[in-house]
């Protein structure tokens, strides 16, 4: 079970609410200062850029119906993404389940 906004950018389930990441490569706010390798690793594991000890990806992030993709088809996605115009647009950080039902609390 999930909600979702209009724009499909923030989910809210039993995981808190998590919202879609810019993928353009502005280097502060989108994947600018990520590498090949970070993003073939966030699909192959399911962790946070790719970092061994980088926290899970949430959903509904389906990562797992990427990971099977060969290199040659997540590098020629990776390409994509980088030939993108950077937009500067900060995502907000995931909201922890405790943290979002406090915030949805009547007061
Ligand atoms: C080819 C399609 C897609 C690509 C290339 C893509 C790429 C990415 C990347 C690189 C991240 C950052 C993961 C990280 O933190 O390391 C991400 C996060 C995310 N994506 Fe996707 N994504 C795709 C499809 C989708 C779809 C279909 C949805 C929703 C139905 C989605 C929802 C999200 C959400 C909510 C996050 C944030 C997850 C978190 O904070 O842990 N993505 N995506």
């Amino acid at each position: 079970m999930a909600a979702t906004n209009g724009s499909l950018t923030a989910w809210a389930g039993p995981w808190g609410v998590s919202f879609a990441i810019n993928l353009t490569p502005d280097k502060t706010t989108g994947i600018g200062e990520w590498s090949e390798e970070n993003f073939i690793q966030m699909a192959r594991t399911g962790k946070h850029q790719g970092q061994p000890n980088g926290r899970d990806i949430l959903p509904p992030m389906p990562w797992f119906n990427m990971k099977d993709l060969t290199d040659a088809d997540l590098k020629a996605m990776w390409a994509y993404l980088k030939s993108l115009p950077p937009v500067k647009n900060q995502v907000p950080l995931p909201i922890l389940p405790l943290a979002a039902a406090a915030a949805a609390a009547p007061k």
